[in-house]
């Protein structure tokens, strides 16, 4: 029986379709392991102290899962020494199947490591860590789609583009 699993992720920054998915795993699992790593292929607009600390003000005081912050190496490598045997990872759609199923197989044929898949929540089929950046940065409203703090970070991190007449973005103050 497996009783440990990770949600790994870059979290950059946390979205209320991760809470769902993480919510989801917990009831699968006896402890739920959201390991936050660096993925190299992305430019974070978030330091991984930062990641860290949003997922912990929004996952507040849960029994059964904690945040752990995974400053290098491989995911199976990091199961192997929490002594999780599985990964959960969300799908909203095709396109996450394709980019997490490769994925999935290495971890396998690294080490046996299997991977669960769960459906999100279809409200928030929609909801990426970058489009959420995507939107706050062009001025969009993206509150009820990451938590309160997120928000707050977020309008603070983020110089709204103003969008001129000549079709040039303008920086604003
Ligand atoms: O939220 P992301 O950016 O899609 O998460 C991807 C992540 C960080 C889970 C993935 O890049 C990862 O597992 N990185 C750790 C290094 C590793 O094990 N790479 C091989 C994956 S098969």
């Amino acid at each position: 029986m497996i009783h440990r699993c990770v949600c790994p992720g870059s979290f950059d920054p946390v979205t209320m379709g991760h809470l769902d998915v993480v919510g989801r795993a917990r009831t699968l699992f006896d402890e739920v392991i959201v390991a936050v790593l660096t993925n190299p292929a992305k430019q974070s607009m978030f330091t991984l102290p930062e990641r860290l600390e949003m997922l912990q003000e929004s996952l507040g005081e849960r029994p059964g899962v904690r945040v752990v912050s995974v400053p290098g190496g491989l995911l199976v490598d990091f199961c192997r020494q929490v002594g999780a045997g599985a990964v959960v990872k969300g799908l909203r759609g095709g396109t996450d199947f394709a980019y997490e199923l490769p994925m999935a197989l290495m971890n396998r044929h690294l080490s046996g490591l299997e991977t669960v898949f769960l459906p999100g929540e279809p409200r928030f089929e929609h909801v990426s860590s970058s489009l959420i950046k995507e939107v706050a940065l062009h001025g969009g409203d993206v509150s009820g789609l990451v938590p309160e703090g997120v928000l707050a970070r977020l309008l603070e991190r983020v110089v709204p583009v103003r969008h001129t007449g000549s079709g040039q973005p303008e920086e604003t103050a």
